[in-house]
This record gives structure tokens, sequence and C-alpha cells, in this order.
């Protein structure tokens, strides 16, 4: 299967991708990587591994509709089977979901519906949850609102409200890396089907 990442940050999560696609049998291999902003470590991750990247930027568009047609467009010129999004920080658009939706997963780092938003983490915390996670889904039109494929749970410890999250994000990315890999494999190899709100991988 062909996959285009798209990252906002740092990029481990597309790193572990990377690594896994290494290994044929994965059946996938990411054909692009896309980002939203200049200067972070995503891309440099994919020109390390010899694939091609992009960048599309609201600002550099008029209006947010023009960005969301440059980024499908961008996106559509690898002609993906699955579009990831791991850390994009921006809200996919309709045109986007027009032709992307239904192949779109995204990972979020808290248990949905729980912590939606650009702040799960330090919300989770903020909240006092004793327990928080992450979560794997389908994108729609809304705000970490898709079909849910997959959870990890990860335990808040006391020394997590010390330094605003960073050592609960750090461990929850450690699961959320591996849970997307696997999600992703298997999407590409086996493919699902969506019941209302729920997403079968087969066995
Ligand atoms: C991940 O935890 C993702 O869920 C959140 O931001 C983090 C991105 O990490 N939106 P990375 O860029 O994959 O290292």
């Amino acid at each position: 299967a062909r996959l285009v990442v798209l990252v906002s940050g740092s990029g481990t999560n597309l790193q572990a991708l990377l690594d896994a696609c290494a290994d044929p049998a994965y059946g996938a291999r990411v054909v692009a990587v896309g980002a939203d902003r200049d200067g972070i470590a995503g891309p440099i991750r994919a020109e390390r591994a010899g694939v091609p990247t992009f960048v599309e930027r609201v600002a550099d568009h008029p209006t947010r509709a023009d960005w969301d047609a440059a980024l499908t467009a961008a996106v559509a010129a690898y002609e993906p089977d699955l579009v990831v999004s791991a850390g994009f920080m921006k809200i996919l658009g309709p045109r986007f979901l027009a032709r992307f939706e239904g192949r779109t997963v995204n990972t979020h780092p808290a248990l949905l519906p729980s912590f939606p938003g650009a702040h799960g983490v330090r919300d989770a915390l903020a909240y006092g949850a004793k327990v928080t996670g992450c979560t794997v889904h389908l994108v729609d039109a809304g705000v970490d609102t898709g079909p849910i494929i997959a959870q990890g749970v990860v335990a808040v410890e006391d020394g997590d409200h010390a330094d605003g999250g960073e050592a609960l994000h750090e461990r929850i990315k450690t699961v959320e890396r591996t849970l997307l890999v696997e999600v992703v494999g298997r999407l590409a190899r086996e493919g699902y089907r969506i019941e209302g709100r729920k997403v079968r991988i087969p066995a």
C-alpha cells in the first residue's frame, strides 16, 4: 500500500512507519511526507529515507479553502492508498475529506472521546485523569471525532504533574508509535470495514 504521511513536528511516529516499511512483509511504503510548516524534523527523516517531501503552509494561501485545495492536490499527486496524519496539527478541510475520507487515519495522544484537540496530554493531566493514552482513528470532518480503530492505555504518574506533561507525552508516544505501526500495517495488508462507529479490521 502507498502511504502519504502528514506531520507538523518531530516526526517520531513517521520514523516508526519508515522503519516498519523497510520490511517488505509489512506491506506498505511511504511514498511522500507532507508538512504544514518549515523547520521541523519530520521532513528531514523522510529525506534521510529517500522519500519525497512537500510543505503546504496555510499562510501561503489567500484562504483556508485554497490551502485545503493545495494540500489535497499535493497529496493526490502521490496516489496514496492511505493517508496517515501523524502529529499533523491542522484540521483537514472538506476538499481533502471529499477525496480521502475513509482512507485517512489520525493518531491522537489521549483516549478519545476524552480530551480531543491540540492539548490532549495537558488536558488529561489537568483534569486529574488516572489513565490516559492514545487513539488511532479514521478522520472525519470533526476534531478528533472519527470512528476509533485502536487505543492504548498509559497510566498517569504523580511526577507527571511536575513537568507539564512532557514525561507523560513521551510515554504516550512510545505506545502510540507501536499502535500506529500495527494498525497501518493491518489496514495496508487487510483493509477494514466500517459498521457505524465500529471499524473492523480482519482478525
Ligand atoms: C504525537 O503524540 C501526536 O499524537 C500528537 O503530536 C505528537 C507528534 O509527535 N498530535 P511526532 O511528531 O510524531 O514525534
